[in-house]
């Protein structure tokens, strides 16, 4: 058994076993077999991964994260109503999963948690409104509505969380 008190949280690299993580969702699996890599290569998303400090290769889960410019018209009326009429930086938390063996030991919150402190920080450097999940299905958004996301106005599975809330 894996010992959760150890994580580690970093970039994916080329050491990290990407073909032994499995979490049940076949699109995030392959995301991380096939499309990790290119994308970091080519700056479209940092990709962070949960390891243990004894199996430092062995991905227990990931997270991406990406910026993302929502049109106001997207967020609800009473908040919209707040903002300048121009769309509205945020940071995307495009995917997050947790490898299959390794679910309800808390790591799928604690890569939540971190990619929050990350978006915290850079945000005192370049402004971010909210941060912003795409829940892979209904399961998935009220994993993320437990941690106070609320779901956009248009009524697909895109959640925020203004950063001045947390
Ligand atoms: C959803 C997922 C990321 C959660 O990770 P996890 O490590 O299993 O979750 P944790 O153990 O950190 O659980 C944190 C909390 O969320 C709850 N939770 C976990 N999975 C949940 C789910 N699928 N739906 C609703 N709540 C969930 C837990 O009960 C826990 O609450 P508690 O601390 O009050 O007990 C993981 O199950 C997973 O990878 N699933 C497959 C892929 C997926 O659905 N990704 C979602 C993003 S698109």
């Amino acid at each position: 058994m894996n010992d959760y008190s150890s994580l580690v949280i970093r970039p994916l690299d080329s050491n990290h076993d990407r073909l032994g993580f499995h979490c049940g969702v076949a699109s995030l699996d392959d995301y991380i077999y096939k499309q990790a890599r290119q994308d970091v290569k080519r700056r479209i998303s940092r990709v962070f991964v949960a390891t243990t400090l004894e199996q430092p290769n062995c991905i227990l889960g990931y997270y991406t994260l990406s910026t993302l410019s929502i049109e106001l018209s997207q967020l609800p009326p009473a908040l919209a109503r707040k903002l300048p009429r121009h769309p509205v930086p945020t940071a995307l938390l495009g995917r997050l999963a947790v490898n299959q063996a390794d679910q309800s030991h808390g790591v799928g919150k604690i890569l939540l948690v971190d990619a929050i402190k990350r978006t915290l920080a850079v945000s005192n450097e370049i402004a971010i409104y909210a941060m912003v999940v795409d829940a892979i299905d209904e399961k998935a958004q009220h994993f993320y509505e437990q941690f106070g996301f609320t779901i956009f106005s248009s009524g697909n599975r895109r959640l925020f969380l203004p950063l001045k809330t947390i």
